[in-house]
C-alpha cells in the first residue's frame, strides 16, 4: 500500500515504517523535525535497505499537505505527529491544542478530500484517566489530568464523527499503554529534550552516568510494593501492531488498546534493568508525582481476537535494548548535553 506517515521520524513512527518498508509497504514521511532528527531517514534505510520518501512539512500546514496528498495516490495515512510532553502541555496548552487538533483536523479533511482509505491515529491510555484497569476498549473515558491527555481524547472524538459522517472511511484508534525499548540495531530510539520524564530513559541517563540517581514517584499507592503499576511495551511489538491494523482490511471505526496486558511496578521494572544489564541503578523514594495514578494496564484480547496481533517481547528484552540504545548513542546526537 502506499502510506503517508506523519511524525514518521519520532520515536514510534520510526519503528514503525521499519515493520512498514520490512512488509514492503511504499512509505511517504512527513515531519517538521521539532522532536527528531533527519539522520534518522538513513538509519531506517539501513536497517531495512529499503527507500523511502522524506518531506520536510509540518501538519499543521494545510496547504502543503494538500500539494503533496494531490501529487499521491495514498491508499493511508498513519498519524504520529503531535507533541506529547506532558508537564510542556500544562504550561503552554494551546501549544499542544493548536499541534495535535489542527494537525489531526487537516489529515481528516484530506483523507476525504482525496478518498485516502484509512486512517490509523496514535492514540494513548491516557484517555483512560484515573480509572480501574485492566482497560478495555469499552472502559469509559475518564477525565484527562493535563492538556496533553486531552487532546488525544479530542482527537478521537473529531476523527469518530468523522468517520460517522464518511462511512467509506476506515478509522483506526491505537491506545498506545507505555512503550519502551529501541530497535536492536541500536540506530533507532528515544531520544528525550532535557531532562527526561519517563521513567526508562531516566534510568538509561542514571546508567550512563549522565544523571545521579533515580527519583521514585511514591512508593505508597495500593500496589504489592507500594509503587506505581504500567504497561511497559516494547516499541517494535507497538510498531508491528500498526502493520496488523493495516493488512487487517476492517471498516468502520476500529479501536484497540496496544498494551502487553501486564502490569510492572517502577522497582520491578529497576530491578530486571540492573538484573538485565549488571548495571546498579541507585534510587530514592520521593513524593509521588501529580497527575500520576497507580495501576495502568490493558486487557489486549480484542487486538488479538481481530487484529491477530500481539506483543511477544519480554520486559528483559525492552530493558537490555533500551541500554544497548542509550549506550551506543553518541555525543552529538544527544539532546541533554
Ligand atoms: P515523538 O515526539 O518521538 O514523535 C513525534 C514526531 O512528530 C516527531 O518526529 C516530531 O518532530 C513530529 N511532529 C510534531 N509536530 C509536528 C507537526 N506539526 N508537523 C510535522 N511533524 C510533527 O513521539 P512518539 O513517542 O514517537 O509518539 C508518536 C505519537 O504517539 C504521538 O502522537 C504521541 O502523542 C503518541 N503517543 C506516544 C506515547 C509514548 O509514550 N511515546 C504514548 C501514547 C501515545
Ligand atoms: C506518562 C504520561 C502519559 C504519556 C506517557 C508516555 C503522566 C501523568 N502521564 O505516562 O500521559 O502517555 O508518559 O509519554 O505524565 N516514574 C518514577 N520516576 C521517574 C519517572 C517515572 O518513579 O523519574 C514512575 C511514574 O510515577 C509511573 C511510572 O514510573 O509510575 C511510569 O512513568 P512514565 O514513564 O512517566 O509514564 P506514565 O506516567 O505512565
Amino acid at each position: 500500500m502506499k502510506i503517508l506517515v506523519t511524525g514518521g521520524l519520532g520515536y514510534i513512527g520510526s519503528h514503525a515504517i521499519v515493520q512498514l518498508l520490512i512488509s514492503n509497504h511504499e512509505i511517504t514521511i512527513i515531519d517538521n523535525l521539532s522532536n527528531s532528527q533527519k539522520e534518522t531517514h538513513k538509519k531506517i534505510k539501513d536497517i531495512t535497505g529499503k527507500n523511502s520518501d522524506f518531506y520536510k512539512i509540518d501538519t499543521t500546514n494545510y496547504a502543503k499537505l494538500d500539494n503533496l496528498c494531490e501529487k499521491h495516490n495514498f491508499d493511508a495515512v498513519i498519524h504520529f505527529a503531535g507533541y506529547k510532553a506532558v508537564g510542556e502541555s500544562i504550561n503552554e496548552p494551546l501549544k499542544y491544542y493548536f499541534n495535535n487538533l489542527l494537525s489531526t483536523i487537516n489529515i481528516a479533511k484530506l483523507a476525504i478530500k482525496y478518498d485516502i482509505n484509512t486512517i490509523i491515529f496514535s492514540s494513548s491510555a491516557t484517555v483512560y484517566g484515573n480509572g480501574e484497569s485492566p482497560f478495555t476498549e469499552k472502559s469509559p473515558l475518564l477525565e484527562r489530568t493535563n492538556p496533553y491527555g486531552e487532546t488525544k481524547a479530542m482527537c478521537e472524538r473529531i476523527l469518530i464523527d468523522t468517520q460517522k459522517a464518511y462511512p467509506n472511511l476506515s478509522l483506526f484508534l491505537l491506545r498506545y499503554f507505555n512503550p519502551i525499548g529501541a530497535h536492536k540495531s541500536g540506530l533507532l530510539g528515544e531520544i528525550p529534550n532535557g531532562i527526561p520524564n519517563n521513567l526508562v530513559p531516566y534510568i538509561t541517563q542514571v546508567a550512563k552516568g549522565k544523571r545521579e540517581k533515580l527519583q521514585i514517584y511514591g512508593n505508597d499507592y495500593n500496589t504489592p510494593d507500594g509503587t506505581g503499576i504500567r504497561d511497559y511495551i516494547h516499541v517494535v511489538d507497538l510498531a508491528k501492531g500498526h502493520v496488523s491494523a493495516l493488512e487487517s482490511n476492517r471498516t468502520g471505526i476500529n479501536i484497540y488498546n496496544l498494551g502487553t496486558g501486564k502490569g510492572t511496578s517502577v522497582l520491578e521494572l529497576v530491578n530486571a534493568f540492573e538484573k538485565v544489564n549488571n548495571i546498579k541503578i541507585p534510587f530514592e523514594i520521593v513524593s509521588r508525582r501529580p497527575g500520576d495514578i497507580a495501576v495502568s494496564y490493558a486487557d489486549v484480547s480484542k487486538a488479538k481476537r481481530e487484529l491477530g496481533w500481539e506483543a511477544k517481547l519480554t520486559l528483559e528484552d525492552m530493558v537490555e535494548d533500551a541500554w544497548n540504545f542509550e549506550k551506543n548513542l553518541k555525543k552529538e546526537e544527544n539532546k541533554n548535553d
